[in-house]
């Protein structure tokens, strides 16, 4: 081949029909209509939405707008979000609970999977919660922020015609987008560990992500391989560039070279952002010089009051 790429036409879910996107491959757990039964719908289009400066933390969804799945959210607001570890048996599953058309109840007849009582649902009785899966490797239990993009009022209907919402709610003919406000995180111990007391090689988190509907046949799947890991460049001697920065702030407040240096890792995008906090709190506490020490009091305010927050 002379040339270095095939430029391939860009159509219907072009993420598995013109390329290959690496996704996750979860089951969504929401209530049927009368709120008896957990419905576990097969799902990847489900990313990150907003992961940081917000009052709270979303996942976007993107799905089919007359799944059972949109139904749950449009009527009960709630899901849960189960990512199911890689085996070729668990993979059948999702595929089976991916076949449309079927009702919650002939999806849940012959489940191989266990569901359990959600977080949610423990720490409040009065409401009722969908339930999550005993053997996810996590969840994420959710609430629809219908208010977004002002979808509070779309309801459940066999055919949507226009006008559509943007992104939020029903989306298109055929499509819905959820904005979900993740309400707790829940992770096996294993991989609790994995994040709180350090990464290992035995602790990695085995998620499926390189899988697809392929030429219009098959749903394939890689299982996973041995993880590798690659250290943090160490760029953190060039003290310059922060002294430059720190000096260009619109202030009389000076930095040591010990405070620099505590946040040499911050990167550039937020550098200035984090060196105006402590310009203000050095403002607010009468200080000239902001030290090593100074830097300790700032950072354990920061953190205390993100604890609080949540
Ligand atoms: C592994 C897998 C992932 C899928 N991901 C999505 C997705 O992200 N969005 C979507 O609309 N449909 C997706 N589908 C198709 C849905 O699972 C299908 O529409 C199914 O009927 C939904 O189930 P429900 O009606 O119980 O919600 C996927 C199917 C499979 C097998």
């Amino acid at each position: 081949m002379d040339e270095l790429f095939k430029e391939i036409i860009i159509k219907d879910n072009f993420y598995q029909s013109s390329s290959f996107v690496p996704m996750p491959l979860t089951l969504i757990g929401t209530l049927n209509e009368d709120g008896t039964l957990t419905s576990f719908g097969a799902y990847s289009l489900v990313f990150p939405y907003y992961i940081a400066g917000k009052d709270y933390y979303a996942m976007i969804l993107e799905c089919r707008n007359t799944s059972n799945t949109a139904k749950g959210i449009l009527r009960h607001k709630k899901c849960t979000i189960n990512f199911i570890p890689y085996s070729k048996k668990n993979f059948k599953q999702c595929v089976d609970n991916g076949f449309p058309g079927d009702t919650p109840e002939e999806k849940m007849k012959d489940f191989i999977f266990t569901p359990v009582e959600s977080n949610s649902q423990k720490l409040d009785k009065e409401h009722k919660f969908p339930k999550i899966l005993k053997e996810a490797i996590q969840v994420f239990e959710c609430t629809w922020m219908d208010e977004l993009d002002d979808a509070s009022k779309d309801v459940v209907k066999e055919e949507y015609e226009g006008p559509y919402h943007n992104f939020n709610g029903i989306t298109s003919r055929f499509g819905a987008h959820f904005i979900l406000r993740i309400d707790h995180i829940l992770l096996k111990e294993k991989y609790y560990d994995a994040l709180i007391n350090g990464a290992k090689k035995s602790n990695f988190c085995p998620l499926p992500t390189n899988w697809g509907y392929r030429d219009s046949k098959d749903f394939w799947c890689s299982s996973f391989k041995k993880p590798d890991a690659i250290g943090i460049p160490n760029r953190e001697v060039d003290l310059t560039s922060i002294r430059y920065a720190a000096n260009r702030m619109n202030t009389d407040v000076k930095f040591t070279d010990d405070a620099l240096k505590t946040i040499v890792k911050v990167p550039r995008p937020f550098l200035k952002f984090v060196l105006q906090g402590c310009v203000d709190w050095a403002n607010q506490n009468n200080v000239k010089l902001i030290t090593e020490k100074e830097m300790k009091i700032i950072a354990d305010k920061r953190a205390s009051e993100k604890k609080k927050k949540k």
